[in-house]
């Protein structure tokens, strides 16, 4: 990819002499001779660097670095000042230029400068997307085999550009899985910008994707960046495809077929090279089958599909999530009793390794000092279990005597009670403790 420059400049000469030098080196230039255009730009793409003359026809480019940072709080800026004037200079660095170079301008110094100045955006764009990925460590917990095959393509899918297409269950890690990959690929440097497409119907969804232009209907005051122009470089993760209005669908898979794109209200024709993750965790196949998915986009998105299995299906894997959970909460606790894990292993999941997550999370705010564990902190989940028995591995004798275990736990073991609430006799639950 070549490097692109946006070069703010009024002067139409020196601007036509950059072009001239610069774009033999292999750049790529865009030209703006005022502030507003070089907002317009800014707005539409995203440049590796940005050249800023301080005197301009409509305001001063020092006063602008503040506005460009928090379009883009990474972009390199170099600023150009007047013959000797340092105070202008130092002043430009303090408000958040990454050089400088005085007037008048000699091509080959500023050709070097560029070069430093980019190793150095690289530099912070990478340190950034370090920090995010530390945050984001350790999706990949635990030994359980079907995990491993899911590692292997995720580990392909994060060295390729091509879609993915992620399904599971809800809660079994699909969101986190998206941006694993971003994480892992050469994009990292660059966003990984997520959209819900169950949240958004019709117009607001693709207002979100493709962005407007002013006047595009009656609130539009400006011009507004799409997710498309946020990605560009980085990745689009499209979160509950499945939940895309068919007249979205049609839109979207137009942008994959083209390549190209035009905001709500605009002419122009906008690029953004963007790599496409989904998830859902609907069956493509048969919302293609029942009318409400088209085909031909299905086929676009899911060149790779990655399956996350259930919770149920990997709970060789539950000691490891329990102890990484616990200790991402801050537990001063990492590992749970045996009466607690087996009671864990007993449970279903249906909300997967969210609801671990929510279940542990509330245990630990019933313990005052966060040290201690107990069966009883766990009430809710006893509860849900009869209702909702993995019926892979449970008999009826092992759920009764869960049950009956979770409720004595509940009543701190008076036994009177517990027959009460069991809607048993005091002689029956003792024979049933006498069994389990
Ligand atoms: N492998 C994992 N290790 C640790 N935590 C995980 C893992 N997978 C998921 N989680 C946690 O489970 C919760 C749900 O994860 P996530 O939102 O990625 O699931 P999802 O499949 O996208 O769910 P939904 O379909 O509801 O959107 C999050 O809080 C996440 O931190
Ligand atoms: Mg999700």
């Amino acid at each position: 990819m070549k490097p692109s420059i946006l070069l703010v400049e009024d002067n139409t000469a020196t601007r036509f002499g950059f072009v001239r030098y610069f774009s033999k080196d292999g750049y790529e230039i865009t030209e703006a001779g005022n502030l507003a255009e070089a907002l317009v730009e800014l707005a539409i793409r995203r440049f590796d660097i940005m050249i800023l003359d301080i005197n301009l026809p409509d305001g001063n480019g020092i006063d602008f670095i503040e506005t460009v940072r928090t379009c883009d709080p990474l972009i390199p800026i170099i600023v150009i000042t007047g013959e000797g004037d340092i105070p202008l200079a130092v002043e430009a660095m303090q408000r958040g230029a990454d050089n400088f170079l005085t007037k008048p301008v000699d091509n080959s110094a500023l050709a070097i400068l560029i070069s430093k100045t980019l190793e150095i955006g690289v530099l912070k764009q990478q340190q950034s997307a370090r920090k995010r990925l530390e945050k984001k460590a350790g999706f990949f917990i635990g030994e359980n085999r079907i995990m491993q095959g899911v590692h292997e393509l995720a580990i392909a899918a994060g060295s390729s550009d091509i879609p993915v297409l992620i399904t599971g269950e809800t809660g079994t890690g699909k969101g986190m899985l998206a941006r694993w990959i971003h994480q892992q690929g050469s994009r990292s440097a660059n966003e990984c910008v997520e959209l819900n497409c169950s949240g958004l119907r019709g117009e607001m969804l693709s207002r979100e994707i493709f962005g407007n232009a002013r006047g595009a209907f009656t609130s539009a005051d400006q011009d507004r960046k799409g997710l498309l122009d946020i990605a560009d470089r980085g990745t689009l993760f499209l979160d509950e495809i499945g939940d895309m209005s068919i007249d979205v669908q049609a839109q979207f898979l137009k942008v994959l077929e083209d390549k190209s794109y035009r905001r709500l209200g605009d002419v122009k024709l906008l690029r953004s090279n963007f790599r496409l993750i989904c998830a859902t965790h609907h069956e493509l196949d048969s919302l293609v089958s029942s009318g409400q998915f088209r085909q031909d986009l299905m086929y676009r998105i899911n060149l790779m599909t990655i399956q996350l299995p259930p919770l149920r299906n990997r709970m060789d894997d539950l000691p490891a999530l329990v102890t990484f959970i616990l200790h991402s909460l801050g537990a001063t606790i990492t590992t749970l009793s045996d009466d607690i894990m087996e009671m864990l292993r007993d449970y279903s999941w249906p909300g997967n390794i969210r609801e671990l997550k929510n279940v542990l999370e509330r245990a630990l705010l019933l313990t005052p000092n966060g040290s201690v564990l107990r069966l009883s902190h766990f009430a809710n989940l006893a509860h849900n279990r009869i209702f909702m028995p993995n019926p892979t591995n449970q008999t009826v004798q092992q759920v009764e005597g869960a049950h009956i275990r979770a409720v004595l736990d509940e009543v701190g073991g008076d036994i009177e009670i517990a027959a009460k609430s069991l809607n048993i006799s005091r002689a029956t639950l003792y024979r049933r403790l006498k069994q389990i």
